[in-house]
């Protein structure tokens, strides 16, 4: 999977992603082969540029990876935190009944492939930022309420409640949401409102259980050195419910685009919330959460000790070490015969870095080769 630039866009590409129009639809599907004319609309959407899953223009098709959420629970589901903020907006309260639809379908979805890996989040073309966040980071959420081993019970509290999460921001004027820049202190006690007043928000919503609905919106930015706010908690004194939306929603900010940012890969938002977010997070949970995410997905390019190889497979609870076929030595010459290592059984190998798009394409470009075509024979 590679994100190219509209500029590099061919007829016969697959699209690896979604592109959703601004009421949540979906305007091209993954999946998708692109036609000259598609391109041509994509352009006029504005959209600069898109995952597509090869640079080939023909022949097998590259096997996508699976979503953890099936792409009509994706879209109500945005759909319907859009229509919240709005109605809050104009009427001071909303209808929780299709939200709580959506929530439960999110956890229907978790329920069923709970045996699947995240190999990727959502890669997101839309102005829709804080709605699909707020669903992405409910599926994780979800996913790692499963694998902690909360109720049922508690796993739909806990993905309603995230659905609702960044309600609070309603509140905070645009030209701060949406700086490119960083904040001055001013402007980030503005943000650091916004837990408080979701919860208020939240709490004075018609749900039986509004208060247990509140916590992930209050507790999602403390820390677990009790450095995050409002309420500077620390440790045990967040609940499971906090502690997991703080990973998840860390996860996914990282890995989308931001006005003011890159997406991050997985394996730099690995390296971040391991290394450089020391005493923010649960260590157990995060542990757990990297289990099921994959840090290097399938399909990604490593230059490894070994040679550059891509990642063919991904094992829970071996996130950190999959299985990569190399295809080239450490010069860059193609191998006439490319062999796979299982990373997890090895330890005379590592993995140096991941490629990233840009080296990716100059790669493609030199070698007139495309690793992608790799899994195709994978999946015969
Ligand atoms: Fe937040």
């Amino acid at each position: 999977m590679i994100n190219l630039p509209l500029n590099r866009l061919q007829p016969g590409m697959v699209m690896a992603q979604s592109v959703l129009n601004s009421s949540g639809a979906s305007y091209l599907s993954r999946g998708q082969q692109l036609t000259t004319s598609y391109i041509e609309r994509l352009r006029q959407m504005g959209v600069r540029d898109i995952h597509v899953s090869s640079t080939m223009t023909s022949g097998p098709k590259v096997p996508l990876p699976e979503d953890v959420l099936q792409e009509r629970t994706r879209a109500i589901a945005v759909k319907r935190v859009y229509d919240m903020f709005q109605q809050i907006q104009e009427k001071k309260t909303f209808d929780p009944v299709p939200l709580g639809k959506a929530s439960a379908a999110i956890v229907n979805d978790i329920m069923a492939r709970k045996g699947n890996l995240v190999q990727l989040t959502d890669l997101r073309v839309h102005d829709m930022y804080t709605f699909a966040h707020s669903v992405n980071v409910a599926m994780l959420s979800s996913l790692l309420g499963v694998l902690c081993g909360l109720t049922e019970a508690e796993l739909s509290e806990l993905t309603l409640g995230t659905l609702m999460h960044d309600l609070g921001k309603l509140n905070i004027p645009k030209e701060i949401l949406n700086k490119p820049g960083r904040l001055d202190e001013d402007e980030f006690n503005v943000v650091k409102r916004h837990p408080m007043d979701g919860s208020n928000l939240i709490q004075s919503m018609p749900f039986p259980n509004a208060k247990q609905l509140a916590i992930v919106a209050r507790q999602h930015h403390e820390h677990m050195d009790g450095k995050g706010y409002p309420d500077h908690r620390r440790g045990d004194q967040i609940h499971i419910y906090g502690r997991i939306s703080a990973i998840a929603d860390v996860y996914d900010a990282l890995t989308s685009v931001r006005p003011y940012k890159k997406a991050y890969a997985p394996s730099v938002a690995y390296h971040i919330m391991r290394n450089c977010s020391v005493g923010h997070f649960d260590e157990y949970l995060m542990r757990l959460f990297f289990s099921n995410v994959a840090i290097y997905p399938v399909g990604t390019v490593l230059d490894t000790t070994a040679g550059y190889g891509i990642v063919r497979r991904v094992e829970f609870g071996k996130t950190e070490r999959p299985v990569v076929c190399v295809f080239a030595d450490k010069d860059l010459r193609l191998l006439d015969k490319t062999f796979d290592i299982d990373f997890s059984e090895t330890s005379r190998d590592t993995i140096d870095k991941v490629l990233n798009d840009t080296e990716l394409l100059h790669f493609i470009h030199e070698m007139h080769f495309d690793p992608a075509v790799l899994l195709v024979e994978d999946g015969k």
